[in-house]
């Protein structure tokens, strides 16, 4: 298939794209650099020894967007495309909503348009908000803490009026949990914008020395070691469930599925820290300081449905997410070269 990745120069779109030209499909990037280094592409281009189409393009311009459908044969969409960090969100609330929703619709407007109906939505497990049970199953009620999470709830819920209102779509709601790693090559991987906000790459920075320390956001939850609790899923498998969850949709009669990607495995702020010195040979310094406001205690995938319905499982460790992470930022100490 011709498949266009929004946001493919993105983390977790890059692995995918890599992914998805192996599996032999064509692929069209469209993305605006907004938090990805043009660099990446001549990476992508090199590790899969392929081409690759790449529009940079702000998605949220209804008239741009259909003009890449009118240039280009689409068969599919995975889309990625979007703001992402919660703290910045509840900082900037209308440009979150503006950008996620926006782009949302005009992605969706131009598939309409053009007779495009299969759509793989890049969801996460925030949208199970606050729960107190940990594992979390498809069925569970969304909600949010943060205008991040709100758009993905909302976005999952013109999604299913779309499905409703024209049963010929074929749409995927993939909710991740905690994303990390790197391609085994270690020529792509997380490269954040300024302090990293999530857990994995500050413990990487910290490794390598851009960091002096991580800061572990308490000690005091009622977990085994003190520690936050999360499913961190490494993204060559979460790259590898869009390829089958986008496989299935296909060749299915459903006009929306729901799947979370996740491993099932519970594991803590200090696990991370213990499986990066051990994969890197680095001591990890970190000081316990009080919570992170929002942070939830635990929370983690029943991943059985995915299991079941997409034949796909997530198969590396934590300690290969550390191995491949740390090959990563090792060679590229600061991360994708600007130019
Ligand atoms: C993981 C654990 C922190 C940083 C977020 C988004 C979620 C998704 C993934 C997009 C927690 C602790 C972290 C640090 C720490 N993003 N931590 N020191 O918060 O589970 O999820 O990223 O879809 O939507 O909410 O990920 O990596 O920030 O935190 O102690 O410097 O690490 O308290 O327990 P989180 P995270």
């Amino acid at each position: 298939m011709r498949v266009l990745v929004t946001g493919g120069a993105g983390y977790i779109g890059s692995h995918t794209v890599l992914q998805l030209l192996a599996a032999g499909h064509d692929v069209v990037i469209a993305d605006d650099f907004s938090n990805a280094k043009p660099s990446i592409i001549s990476r992508l281009v090199s590790l899969s020894g392929k081409p690759v189409t790449v529009y940079t393009v702000d998605l949220t311009d209804e008239e741009a967007t259909d003009g890449l459908f009118a240039s280009e044969d689409i068969d599919a969409v995975i889309h990625f495309a979007g703001f992402k960090a919660v703290g910045e969100s509840v900082a900037k609330p209308i440009s979150y909503y503006r950008n996620n929703i926006d782009t949302a619709l005009s992605v969706l407007q131009a598939m309409d348009r053009h007779g495009v109906r299969t759509f793989v939505f890049s969801s996460s497990a925030t949208v199970y908000g606050e729960n107190p049970i940990c594992e979390r199953t498809e069925d569970m009620p969304t909600s949010a803490t943060n205008p991040y999470g709100w758009t993905k709830v909302m976005i999952e819920q013109i999604l299913r009026d779309v499905a409703v209102a024209d049963d010929s779509w074929r749409i995927a709601l993939l909710r991740y949990f905690n994303p990390v790693g790197a391609h085994p090559s270690g020529e792509i991987g997380e490269d954040p914008n300024g302090l990293p906000n999530n857990l994995m790459p500050f413990v990487s920075q910290v490794a390598v020395g851009r960091r002096e320390k991580l800061s572990v956001f308490g000690d005091d939850y009622d977990t085994p070691d003190g520690t936050g609790v999360r499913d961190y899923i490494h993204v060559e498998d979460l790259a590898s469930g869009h390829l089958a969850a986008l496989d299935t949709i296909a060749a299915g009669d459903d006009p929306l599925s729901v799947w979370n990607l996740g491993s099932g495995s519970a594991v803590s702020v200090l696990d991370v820290v213990n499986a990066f010195s051990r994969a890197s040979g680095r001591d990890i310094p970190y000081e316990i300081v009080p919570r992170r406001p929002g942070d939830l205690p635990a929370y983690w995938a029943d991943p059985s449905k995915a299991n079941d319905e997409l034949g796909w499982k997530a198969i590396r460790t934590i300690d290969d997410m550390c191995a491949d992470t740390w090959r990563w930022q090792s060679k590229n100490p600061n991360g994708f070269p600007d130019a």
